[in-house]
């Protein structure tokens, strides 16, 4: 690149599998910098949610495909407040259940909604300047993301964190069959044909096991600090 043109500001993508941390730290991370903050899981819970008010199954995939094509799904607010929008109406707090994880992971299995998905993310980090977390950012979104982050955790780690979270919530839950819900979710995840989750060859692995926030924070921040 010239020395005089504009430098785009970089892509930060983050990926990993549920409960690793991927949120906490990209929230942190994009408020340190400056930049937007795009959980694009929660596109995949508006898909889920979308379908199960539909009462369409997985194994209708046309049928998703063509409901998504009239349906909007948008994100509006800033980090803080991030709302999420399917077809104007807030669905911010009903897509955060293990109902609808759950949901979003067998859904996020299907390219025809992962291609309709895939534009909305490219556009929303075409300028750079965004972090972004999911399961595919460094492999399939931004493939030339400038910076590329695999976070982890042990399972007994992401089981807790996500029982605690639960728990804040109000849903109470066994933290047993939060552990085989994971574990569930990280197998569909990991092993479906479209888009699995994978870690990219320059991507940097993190594992967040044993450290606080900040320290996964700082870890981040010298990872991007070496690259971008
Ligand atoms: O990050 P999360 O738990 O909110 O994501 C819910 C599901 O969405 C996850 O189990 C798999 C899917 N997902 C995906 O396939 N690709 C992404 N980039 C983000 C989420």
């Amino acid at each position: 690149m010239s020395g005089t043109a504009a430098r785009r500001r970089p892509v930060i993508a983050i990926d990993g599998p549920a409960a690793s941390g991927k949120s906490t730290a990209g929230k942190a991370l994009a408020d340190r910098l400056g930049y937007l903050y795009i959980d694009t899981g929660a596109l995949y819970r508006a898909v889920g949610w979308l379908a199960s008010q539909a009462g369409i199954t997985p194994e209708n995939p046309e049928g998703l495909a063509d409901l998504m094509a009239k349906t909007p799904i948008t994100l509006a607010g800033d980090a803080s407040d991030r709302k999420v929008l399917v077809g104007g109406r807030d669905v911010s707090g009903e897509i955060r259940t293990e109902e609808i994880g759950h949901l979003a992971s067998a859904f996020s299995a299907l390219p025809q909604v992962r291609e309709a998905l895939l534009g909305i993310q490219r556009r929303l980090g075409a300028g750079g300047g965004v972090v972004m977390d999911g399961r595919d950012i460094g492999t399939v979104i931004f493939p030339d993301a400038e910076v590329k982050i695999f976070l982890s955790a042990s399972d007994r780690e992401r089981s807790r964190r996500r029982w605690r979270e639960l728990s804040d919530r109000g849903e109470r839950s066994d933290p047993e069959e939060v552990r085989r819900e994971l574990g569930r979710r990280d197998s569909r995840d990991r092993n479906r044909p479209h888009a699995p989750l994978r870690t990219a060859p320059d991507a940097v692995s993190i594992d967040s096991t044993g450290l606080s926030p900040e320290q996964v924070l700082e870890r981040i921040l010298a990872v991007v600090e070496a690259r971008a």
